[in-house]
């Protein structure tokens, strides 16, 4: 079987996640994809064993293909990564990975409408369990819920000016596929913004993807319950693509990590609060120069770091 995703920052990975060596030990990788994060963990350390999660069922067949060799030191599981630390009873957990957002089988292979790129019904669920799909978002909303969509998860500054070709045209004909998607965005922006460093559509279809897979509300609560499944001295890694991924990692952390949870205006500290995590990485990781070199997505690559205190 072909991989097509390039795991990024694998060296870095591999820097801060280790297992206790002198015990069998547990990761939990909530974004397993194709599975390269974590064939690289299984084939570095015999005692260990991951849970290898993910929401689309479809990619989470060819990661169990690929860990066949490891046998039952890899557990696959179909899940939203938030669902599964949601009041979490497992086994305690030494490590944890998120490698955020999709990987290049999606755009490459799904067939779901997530490329601008290709002809393909609009859907760009990552779960076929869920039931909003992109087409009814840009069928069904109202122009400025649709312009609040590309605005505040594309951070599209001609959001309003898409919004309202996209409108325009559904009263003609439903819009069905990514192309029609990418034809009527690349006409409604201006001359200038039609041919700049990023194609036109690249905002308002990672705006769609992010409304119909709600990613970004399942960030916080998956850190959360993560740092409470982990045992102390446990270390939770996360890989963000975009600022609005990295700025929720970023102050998720900074909140677990302050000790005194008392309002600010209050002088004296009467919650003896204590720290839950202790933050490894002040400021996030990016990959190298060679890696960018190799693999021009992992630019926009940040990785953050903490341990369970
Ligand atoms: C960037 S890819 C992971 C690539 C992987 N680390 C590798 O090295 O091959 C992200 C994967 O996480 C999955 N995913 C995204 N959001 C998720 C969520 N909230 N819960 C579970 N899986 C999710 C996607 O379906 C995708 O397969």
């Amino acid at each position: 079987m072909e991989y097509v995703h390039y795991s990024v920052m694998k060296e870095e990975v591999k820097h801060y996640l280790v297992p206790p060596l002198d015990r069998p030990s547990v990761m939990v990788d909530c974004t397993t994809g194709e599975g390269g994060h974590t064939h690289m963990m299984l084939s570095e350390y015999p005692n260990l064993k991951v849970y290898g999660l993910d929401c689309d069922i479809h990619i989470q067949e060819k990661a169990k293909t690929r860990m066949k060799e490891f046998g039952d030191r890899f557990i696959p599981v179909h899940t939203w990564f938030n669902d599964y630390f949601d009041d979490y009873q497992g086994e305690k957990v030494d490590l944890v990975l998120f490698d955020l957002g999709i990987s290049i089988f999606h755009y490459a292979e799904s067939d779901r409408g997530f490329s601008f790129k290709k002809e393909e019904k609009l859907d760009m669920r990552l779960n076929d369990e869920s039931t909003l799909t992109a087409a009814m978002v840009v069928n069904s909303y109202s122009e400025e819920d649709l312009a609040n969509v590309i605005y505040k998860y594309g951070e599209e500054r001609y959001s309003r000016r898409i919004a309202k070709a996209i409108c325009e045209r559904r009263t003609e004909k439903e819009i069905e596929t990514s192309s029609d998607l990418e034809d009527i965005i690349f006409k409604s922006v201006p001359a200038t913004y039609k041919h700049g460093r990023i194609h036109p559509a690249t905002r308002s279809f990672q705006a769609l993807r992010i409304e119909v897979n709600k990613e970004l509300d399942r960030i916080e609560p998956a850190l959360r319950g993560a740092v409470k499944a982990l045992n102390p001295g446990g270390r939770i890694a996360v890989i963000t693509f975009h600022s609005l991924e990295d700025r929720i990692v970023k102050w998720t952390f900074k909140d677990l990590a302050k000790k005194c949870t008392c309002p600010p205006e209050q002088l004296q500290c009467t919650c003896g609060g204590k720290a839950a995590i202790k933050i490894l990485t002040k400021k996030p990781l990016v990959a190298s120069d060679d890696e960018n070199k190799m693999n021009p997505p992992s630019r926009s690559a940040k990785l953050r770091v903490i341990e369970k205190l």
